[in-house]
């Protein structure tokens, strides 16, 4: 047990400037506490004009702030050491998440870990406003999730297993055995309906070149059943309907039953259905991340965007720079990323190797899902910089700028030909790691008045005529479209890959983040795009207003029905329907640290998101979704 526990209150001002946080160390050891410095993560920060009492400030880098006792001051056992601050950068708290979430207590050369408990709020929360998903309503009595274009079903039978007809061949036999393991994997405790023999049901598989790639057709006639698909992506959205249909039958026959006379004709409404996961801010491991895409693949989403990189750490191995995962996939107390958003007493940290890579994108491919591998550059690259800093202007000026997140000069600098060298070295090796069309690029947040303090950087700009941070990351980002393509490789981004020129549409693909309204724009500009607004489709984000609620609110509040209720295609005309290549939901992990707060993020709003990327608009209804989702599976 941690002999140390902080604890930090919020006076519950409204603005940045009044914003008062209290602190309080508790000593739980047996001996008093002196001459120690106390480090912890917190997604509020304290501002450089901050008021300051009971502490001294000797480092603050991003989220990681880190006070001194008092000369003098000696706190005895069960005593506390309290200090305050007032004024904060960027956010005031709105959740009990937003103080600190992990702490250390640092004497000589010793981390001590400190347990973190909530932020507290004067006045406390007295809204009760917690995440709700209701009981929901079926007219029908069948578990599919996301629900089918078209269905219509007017008899239910006896459950039983589902086995392929006699004659079906190995390839049939082969795809309906990856949808029982699916199965097995996702529900341990649940019998599975699915079996290659000694089934109550039969099943017949015809391929159907009239049906589109991923569109597929089940037709129940007593104990046998047909499975019509156009590719194999049909074939098994096919089964895994099947199996949903089948383990809620099954699983919670008070509710679900499996048909045994009617029809079922369905296919998407977006080619792209994805979602993104932040490995960077924490290492989530193989198997968690295998066991993400299973619940993906329940959900036919198909796209997994892969956040492998970011300020906080670099998750994928590049043989021509081992530094990268060496320096760059570690945070802690002694290395030389300094912890930020959890575990701050620890090493901790970790990467992909190739070989692991190349066993989750087979994984994936077999489960119908694309890998997509985001690097994020320009900005997010603390972590480059720190394992590579021949990357850095020695003669730029030292905290000229800071990201969002408070990381000081954390853009790659397009004024340095090493930049490419190494963007050509990693992306060779990136692209032969993930056979998806697309490398992600990232884009985003790269901050006003990036570069203007870097003489390398001005000299590439007056040489190029270039005025300002977005113009020279536009010329950055067309250098790397150039290199993606000697790799066979096109251009994916977030939205501000369009900014200060942006790049050559054609190929490029841009994920819409900051606000809905983006669709329409990037449309009209010529690129292709997926939708994922901060408002809707971002699992980070709160799902209540209340205190208890965790979770980021800077794109306000997302309950699931909110997500369920967006319309991606809503307000766009023709053209820019046609421009709109699907949604995507995104899972940011500052405040995801474990999988019990994962499951409470992510799910169900992430089937919300695949109920808009699959089924028809005027089909889609948040009470049947509600009523089916508390059967889906979680991490
Ligand atoms: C983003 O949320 N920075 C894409």
């Amino acid at each position: 047990m941690s002999q140390y526990r902080l604890e930090a209150r919020f006076n519950g001002a409204k603005t940045r400037e009044d914003t008062r946080l209290d602190f309080a160390l508790h000593n739980l050891s047996h001996e008093p506490l002196t001459g120690a410095r106390l480090g912890y993560s917190s997604l509020t920060r304290v501002s450089d004009h901050a008021t300051v009492s009971g502490a001294d400030l000797v480092r603050r880098f991003a989220n990681y702030h880190e006070w001194a006792m008092p000369d003098g001051l000696s706190v005895p056992p069960s005593g506390t050491w309290e200090f305050a601050y007032t004024g904060t950068e960027l956010h005031v708290p709105k959740h009990r998440t937003d103080g600190p979430i992990s702490a250390v207590l640092l004497r000589g050369e010793e981390a001590l870990p400190v347990e973190v408990g909530d932020l507290a709020c004067d006045g406390g929360d007295d809204s009760g406003s917690r995440k709700s998903v209701p009981e929901g309503k079926l007219d029908q009595p069948i578990l599919l999730q996301p629900w089918p274009a078209e269905i219509a079903i007017d008899a239910y039978g006896p459950d039983g297993r589902i086995c392929p007809a006699p004659g079906s061949d190995l390839d049939n036999i082969s795809a309906l055995a990856t949808v029982a393991a699916l199965h097995g994997r996702l529900f341990p405790d649940h019998a599975c309906p699915l079996a290659l023999s000694d089934g109550a049901a039969q099943l017949a598989f015809a391929s159907n070149t009239i049906l589109a790639p991923e569109e597929f057709t089940l037709q129940f006639d007593g104990p046998e059943i047909t499975l019509a698909y156009g590719d194999e992506a049909g074939r098994f959205y096919g089964l895994v309907a099947l199996a949903q249909m089948a383990h809620g039958a099954l699983s919670a026959p008070e509710t679900f039953r499996f048909p045994t006379r009617g029809r079922i004709a369905d296919a998407p409404r977006f080619a792209h259905r994805g979602a993104m996961l932040d490995v960077s801010r924490h290492f989530w491991s193989l198997g968690k991340v295998r066991r993400f895409l299973d619940t993906m693949a329940w959900a036919r989403l198909n796209t997994f965007q892969w956040h492998l990189t970011d300020d906080e750490g670099w998750r994928i191995e590049i043989d021509a720079f081992p530094e990268l995962t060496a320096a760059g996939a570690v945070r802690g107390p002694s290395s030389e990323l300094v912890g930020q958003l959890g575990y701050n007493s620890q090493t901790y940290g970790g990467f992909y190797t190739k070989a692991q890579i190349r066993e989750l994108v087979a994984h994936a491919a077999l489960h119908h899902v694309a890998v997509i591998p985001e690097i994020d550059i320009p900005g997010h690259c603390t972590a480059v910089l720190t394992a590579l800093p021949h990357l850095v202007d020695p003669d730029e000026k030292a905290d000229s700028y800071r990201s969002v997140q408070g990381y000081p000069n954390n853009a790659l600098n397009p004024g340095i030909p090493e930049t490419y060298d190494f963007i050509d070295k990693v992306m060779a090796e990136v692209a032969d790691l993930f056979p998806a069309s697309w490398v992600h690029v990232g884009a985003d947040e790269v901050p006003d008045g990036a570069w203007i303090e870097s003489p390398r950087a001005m000299v590439l700009a007056q040489s190029e005529g270039l005025s300002g941070t977005a113009e020279m990351q536009s010329y950055f980002l067309r250098r790397v479209q150039q290199i993606l393509r000697s790799h066979g490789k096109e251009l994916a981004g977030w939205d501000e890959v369009s900014h200060g020129g942006g790049v050559d549409q054609k190929g490029t693909l841009l994920v819409a983040w900051q606000r809905p309204e983006l669709v329409r724009g990037l449309a009209e500009m010529g690129y292709r795009v997926v939708a994922s607004p901060g408002q809707a489709y971002y699992m980070d984000m709160v799902q209540a207003d209340g205190w208890e609620e965790p979770g980021a609110s800077w794109a306000g509040t997302s309950t699931p029905k909110g997500t369920y209720s967006f319309d991606p295609e809503g307000g766009l005309d023709e053209n820019e329907r046609g421009a709109l290549a699907g949604v995507q939901a995104c899972i940011w992990c500052e405040y995801i640290l474990n999988p019990r707060i994962f499951n409470h993020m992510v799910y169900p709003r992430l089937y919300a998101v695949a109920e808009a990327g699959w089924t028809p608009q005027a089909t889609r209804d948040w009470q049947r979704f509600a009523a089916i989702c508390h059967h889906m599976p979680e991490l």
